[in-house]
């Protein structure tokens, strides 16, 4: 058990010159970058953590919580690959190794694991208590650090938790109240006594109107913001009477008193004493401030964290939406919008959009560690070097343009959305989307981007019927956004590696050492479940395909038409792997068996280098 726990000292590389970059509720305001103990045993992999996001836990194994919280490190631990970014548990019980290394055991706990004691793991990090949790972003910069008694909704912490990370790695989590596809959660019931002293339950109020629900704390700016603006909003004309504020303070009553007689409130507020209204909300994890929109079936609509200028667009065209009122799109003049504005509207092109690979194209760059590269962005975000489109390493918003959205494909709002100019555009034919497709799906990135087999896929009007879905159904049609295609659409037929040979005689003979040749005939293969066995075999279900072991076709392509014309290039002939673009195309290929699910440890970047056919000059 020992070594599977790799034990390693590595903060002093990790944390170069920590500061804050976000203020969080519980950001720490000062940490003191030092060195820390010297490495407890090698093997050492400081290597790992280098220009990664890393997600650090702290924990005593005496905290009652410590067994969900290192289960949630373990989870987080089978995923980093997939998100690029790395994990690692400091125990602060440095004098008992033994229980530590079996607790984490016990626990199913393989991540690796530093153990120290208490003075010093506080000293480099916000440890406050003896649970927590830091995320630390590529550059070693600390981005957010939160105590996990800070955190409010503990019923389930493991899942809280994942609700907090997934913030700063997009891993797609979805809270049970958060709504998937169309499908809106109810909001969970509460009835309880406002500040005034009126009994407040929420279901009397959406029976009513739609309400806005607020979580906020009277010292943060930003909640000072949003709830001055719902304010506003009710008090002018064309929202008079028409939606309900409920806000859920979550600070102390004096604190919130005198918020309430200075900004002159006048909606119901309560506070969250015990968090007994919070921990109703999985999606509330201690971060202010939270909205959420509920309409008169007592349907959570939206959810919002944080308040700024594009916000209050949304909130209003949301609420027009809900209240039937004349709602003409608020987008950016100049600008691209973003596609969360996109879908108040278009809400029908927006699920079938989000069921597309589109969508997720920035944290394909992510996982790369190559989000700051503007060689590999331009085609994975929205309105790349156009005005008001996406731009790197700008604070202000940016990550709203992140990924293939609407624009990518329409043009900017402004140009491209008829409510909003008021003109109605010409539809593009067939070959100018043909064209626009082609400047991203380049033979280069796009291995044999066949235009009349992807282009269904794209087409809002191709959309799964969602209506008889359940939001587990729903749920699990996202998780598989990412449709497999064939990589090789091709109309040669496969002839095996054999007939390879007369003629790459150097590959075949290097090609023959790895595990790929020999795996047909392995005890995994012939164990494998028959949903497994394409992992074995090369080609199969396509014509002259099945032969055992991964054979040259299997990353190369069915190579028939390419042995009667080898100097022939182009899509329906072999793929050579050489000049293309190695992280678009060949790790397509390899994930195809290679992928989180089969080999979850699988790193690409090593393990292409064992394949090489010779060695790279
Ligand atoms: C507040 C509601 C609203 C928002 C927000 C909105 N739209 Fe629209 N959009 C409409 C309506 C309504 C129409 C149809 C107008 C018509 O039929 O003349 C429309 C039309 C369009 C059309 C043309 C449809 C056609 O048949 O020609 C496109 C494309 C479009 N919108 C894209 C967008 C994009 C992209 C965004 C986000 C940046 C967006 N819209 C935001 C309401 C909205
Ligand atoms: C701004 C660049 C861009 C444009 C324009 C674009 N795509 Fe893509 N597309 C991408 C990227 C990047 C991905 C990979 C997403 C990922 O990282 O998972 C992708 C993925 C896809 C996929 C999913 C891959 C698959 O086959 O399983 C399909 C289908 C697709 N695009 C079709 C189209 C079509 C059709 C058009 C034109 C109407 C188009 N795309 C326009 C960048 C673009
Ligand atoms: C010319 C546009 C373009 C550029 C530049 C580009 N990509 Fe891509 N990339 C694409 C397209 C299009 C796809 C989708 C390929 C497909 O499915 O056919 C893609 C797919 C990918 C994927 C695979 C997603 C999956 O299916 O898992 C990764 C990873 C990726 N790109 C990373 C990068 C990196 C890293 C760079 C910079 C070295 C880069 N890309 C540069 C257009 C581009
Ligand atoms: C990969 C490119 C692509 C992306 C991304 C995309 N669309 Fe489209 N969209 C199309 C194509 C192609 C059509 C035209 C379909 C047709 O002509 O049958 C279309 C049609 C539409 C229409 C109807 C207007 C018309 O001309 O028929 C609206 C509205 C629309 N899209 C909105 C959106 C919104 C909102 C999003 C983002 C959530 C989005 N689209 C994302 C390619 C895209
Ligand atoms: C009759 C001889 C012959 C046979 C058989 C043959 N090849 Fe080739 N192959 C060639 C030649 C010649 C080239 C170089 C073509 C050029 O770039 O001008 C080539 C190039 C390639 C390339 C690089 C293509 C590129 O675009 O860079 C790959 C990959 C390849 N072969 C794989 C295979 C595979 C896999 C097989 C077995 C299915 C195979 N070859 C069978 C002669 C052959
Ligand atoms: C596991 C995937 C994989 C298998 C199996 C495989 N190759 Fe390759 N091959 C690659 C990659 C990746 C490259 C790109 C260059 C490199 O990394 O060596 C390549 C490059 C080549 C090239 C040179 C292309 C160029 O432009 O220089 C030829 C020829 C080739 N392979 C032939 C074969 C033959 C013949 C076999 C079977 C005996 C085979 N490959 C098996 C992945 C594979
Ligand atoms: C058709 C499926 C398939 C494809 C495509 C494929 N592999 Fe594999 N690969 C396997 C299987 C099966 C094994 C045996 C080990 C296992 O079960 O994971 C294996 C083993 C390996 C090993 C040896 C690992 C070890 O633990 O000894 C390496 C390295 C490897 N693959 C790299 C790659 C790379 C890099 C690519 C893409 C260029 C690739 N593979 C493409 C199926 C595939």
């Amino acid at each position: 058990m020992r070594n599977k726990i790799i034990l390693v000292a590595l903060l002093c590389l990790l944390i170069p010159s920590v500061q804050t970059v976000c203020a969080q509720p519980y950001a720490p305001s000062s940490i003191k970058p030092q060195a820390v103990s010297k490495p407890v045993s090698s093997p050492f992999d400081a290597q790992r953590f280098q220009g990664k996001t890393v997600i650090i836990l702290t924990y005593s194994i005496d905290n009652p919580r410590a067994g969900e919280a290192v289960g949630f490190l373990q989870d987080m631990y089978l995923i980093r690959g997939e998100y690029n970014f790395e994990v690692m548990g400091i125990n602060i019980n440095d004098n008992r190794t033994d229980e530590v290394l079996k607790f984490n055991q016990q626990n199913g706990a393989m991540f690796p694991l530093l153990i120290q004691n208490k003075a010093e793991a506080t000293k480099n990090l916000n440890l406050i208590g003896d649970l927590s949790l830091d995320i630390f972003n590529k550059k070693g910069e600390l981005m957010s650090s939160v105590t996990v008694a800070s955190i409010a909704q503990q019923k389930n912490l493991r899942q809280a938790l994942k609700v907090y990370i997934n913030r700063f790695i997009k891993m797609g989590f979805i809270p049970a109240d958060e709504p998937v596809l169309g499908a809106m959660p109810p909001v969970p019931f509460f009835e309880a006594m406002a500040m005034d002293n009126t009994t407040i339950n929420i279901k009397q109020f959406y029976e009513k109107n739609p309400v806005v629900l607020v979580f906020f704390s009277p010292m943060c700016s930003h909640c000072r913001e949003e709830l001055a603006f719902l304010n506003g909003l009710l008090a002018g004309t064309e929202f008079k009477d028409r939606f309900s504020i409920v806000a859920v303070s979550r600070h102390n009553q004096t604190v919130t008193e005198q918020f309430i007689k200075e900004q002159k409130i006048a909606f119901p507020v309560l506070l969250d004493k015990g968090n007994s209204i919070s921990s109703l909300f999985p999606s509330f994890v201690g971060v202010v401030p939270v909205g959420y929109i509920i309409d008169r079936s007592g349907n959570i609509v939206s959810r919002h964290t944080g308040f700024s200028e594009r916000m209050r667009d949304i909130y209003v065209m949301e609420l027009r939406k809900l209240c039937s009122l004349p709602n003409k799109p608020l987008l950016e003049p100049k600008k691209y919008s973003g596609q969360e504005r996109c879908q108040v509207c278009h809400e029908k092109e927006h699920m079938q959009w989000s069921l597309t690979g589109h969508p997720y194209a920035f944290k394909s760059v992510q996982r790369k560690g190559k989000e700051d590269d503007p060689a590999c962005v331009n085609c994975h975000v929205t309105g790349w070097g156009k005005p008001g489109g996406f731009v790197i390493d700008d604070k202000n918003d940016a990550w709203i343009l992140e990924g293939v959205q609407c624009e990518s494909c329409h043009g900017p709002g402004y140009e491209a959305c008829s409510a909003f100019t008021g003109i109605k555009a010409k539809k593009k034919t067939t070959e100018q989307w043909k064209v626009l497709c082609l400047s991203c799906h380049t033979e280069k990135e796009s291995l044999n981007f066949n235009f009349s087999r992807r282009f269904p896929k794209i087409l809002h009007s191709n959309a799964p019927n969602l209506a008889t879905m359940s939001r587990e159904q729903r749920i699990k049609l996202l998780s598989e956004h990412k449709p497999k295609s064939d990589l090789f659409s091709n109309p040669a037929s496969y002839k095996g590696s054999q007939s390879c040979k007369k003629c790459h005689e150097l590959e075949y003979a290097q090609w023959s050492t790895t595990a790929h040749a020999a795996v047909g005939q392995s005890p995994e293969a012939i164990a494998a479940m028959p949903d497994k066995k394409y992992r074995f075999t090369t080609g199969s279900g396509s014509p002259g395909g099945g032969m055992l072991g991964v054979q040259c076709e299997a990353c190369h392509g069915p190579g028939e038409r390419h042995i009667k014309e080898p100097k022939k290039k182009g899509q329906n002939y072999i793929v050579g792997l050489g000049g293309s673009c190695d992280n678009c195309v060949v790790e397509q290929i390899c994930r195809t068996c290679h992928g989180p699910d089969d080999d979850p440890n699988f790193k690409f970047e090593k393990y292409r280098e064992t394949i090489r056919h010779k060695p790279k000059q």
